[in-house]
């Protein structure tokens, strides 16, 4: 079979590298990819946001299935216009790809199912927004974007002053565009957060095992926050009784709830918890793979991938059987371009890939990279994923970052203590 993978990440690599793997995937393509999917699939210069140009790609090329990465495809409805023309795609449809493109829409459907979350008003107008904030107690808050404001619309405030300043920014300054014409005011919430991912077809669900992503820049969790600077899997906070506690009593009552709102849920149900001291709430809802918990994942997944993707897209996923692991934790280390996630430059020749690719248990996904005639260079602010398995978290760890030191290239960085919470 011939297959479609839409996007460009660490992500779509490590998609594109499974896939690659299954006995029964024959050409495999990434539209557009980056310097490490020409390696394991062949590129195609189609952006993810072409519909039509996807569409007419696959048709040509006798694509069987097409998996998408991001959320803006989905949102857009990438997998209604693949449907519509008869072909098979992983994903949700636009409808239920609501469930991450409106916190509004998540919000009130985690209230309809009774699924836990934090407590939330909406506001249409701003200013309404300002006199709830002053009329309340002066406490720790989150404002939020209803829209998608790539991971930058929510803004953790320590008290009402810097909450006022993030209603006036999103709603007013419109810092993330019409994704701010409606917000979110919501209770901070204390505790680690987890990252749980399950693959359903709208009748079975497909819990893969638990994950933590890290999202602020700096080590300890300090500094701006980014799209993510490492992972690690399985999460040890998310023990197996809290895993099937979250599936009982999350993913199942989501995908009832999203069957009986008549926007039947098909592809990844990724949910963003915080693991508080009254048990696990959720935070968010994505649609799609995590990047870069997708990279451990994927690392340590024994089972065809294909076949699973398939057979959710078939409906047939409860004849798929328990999925099969790796024993051993994989630790994905982030390596970023200077200045992220401000802005930064590229076009910087990476040098050491190859010393690190002979390294074992060892896999460095590409993000933010590109061939500029025979080298690879820089092109992004996340530019590597480096990926490796190992006895425990800690062995998993040590491999990751003896191949970040074999990488270098004009002011390359990452996080120093990727997994150390599973190690405390
Ligand atoms: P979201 O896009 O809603 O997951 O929010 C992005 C990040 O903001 C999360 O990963 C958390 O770190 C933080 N966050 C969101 N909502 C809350 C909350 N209610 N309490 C504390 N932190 C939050
Ligand atoms: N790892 C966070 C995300 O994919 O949104």
């Amino acid at each position: 079979m011939n297959v479609l993978i839409i996007g460009s990440g660490g992500r779509e690599h490590a998609l594109a590298w499974k896939i690659a793997q299954s006995r029964r995937a024959e050409q495999v393509f990434v539209a557009p990819g980056n310097a490490g999917t020409a390696e394991s699939a062949e590129n195609v210069p189609i952006p993810a946001d072409d519909l039509p140009g996807l569409v007419r790609f696959a048709v040509e090329n006798e694509v069987g299935l097409t998996i998408v990465g991001p959320e803006a495809p989905l949102a857009a409805g990438v997998v209604d216009a693949f449907d519509q023309s008869g072909l098979r795609i992983f994903g949700p449809s636009k409808a239920a790809a609501e469930l991450e493109a409106s916190k509004v829409f998540c919000k009130n459907l985690l209230r309809s199912a009774d699924v836990p979350s934090a407590e939330c008003q909406v506001f249409d107008d701003p200013d309404h927004a300002i006199k709830y904030l002053k009329d309340r107690e002066d406490v720790p808050i989150v404002v939020k974007a209803d829209g998608l404001a790539a991971g930058k619309g929510v803004i953790v405030c320590s008290g009402r002053d810097e909450a006022v300043d993030a209603v006036n920014k999103i709603a007013k300054e419109k810092a993330f565009g019409s994704a701010g014409d409606r917000l979110i005011i919501e209770e901070r919430l204390e505790g680690q957060e987890a990252s749980v991912l399950a693959i359903t077809d709208g009748r079975t669900i497909v819990t893969l095992q638990p994950a933590q992503d890290h999202k602020p820049a700096g080590d300890g969790d300090t500094g701006a926050n980014t799209g993510g600077m490492g992972a690690y899997c399985p999460a040890p906070i998310v023990d197996d009784r809290m895993l099937h506690w979250v599936e009982e009593h999350v993913l199942v009552p989501t995908v009832h709830a999203m069957k009986r709102a008549r926007r039947p849920f098909r592809g990844v149900l990724y949910a963003g918890l915080m693991i508080t001291k009254q048990g696990p709430k959720v935070l968010e809802y994505n649609v799609r793979f995590g990047d870069p918990e997708c990279q451990p994942l994927l690392m340590r997944l024994q089972t065809d991938l294909l076949d699973v993707l398939e057979a959710a897209v078939e409906e047939e996923l409860d004849e798929i059987g328990p999925l099969r692991w790796d024993p051993r934790p994989a630790v994905c280390v982030v390596m970023a371009s200077e200045g992220y996630p401000g802005s930064y430059t590229t076009g910087h020749p990476i040098r050491g890939l190859d010393e690190a690719a002979k390294l074992p248990d060892v896999k460095v996904f590409h993000a933010g990279t590109k061939l500029a005639g025979d080298r690879i260079v820089t092109a992004g602010g996340r530019v590597l994923n480096v990926t490796a398995l190992g006895e425990n978290i800690a062995a998993a760890k040590l491999h990751a970052y003896t191949a970040v030191k074999c990488i270098r290239w004009d002011g390359a960085w990452c996080r120093k203590d990727i997994s150390d919470k599973a190690l405390a």
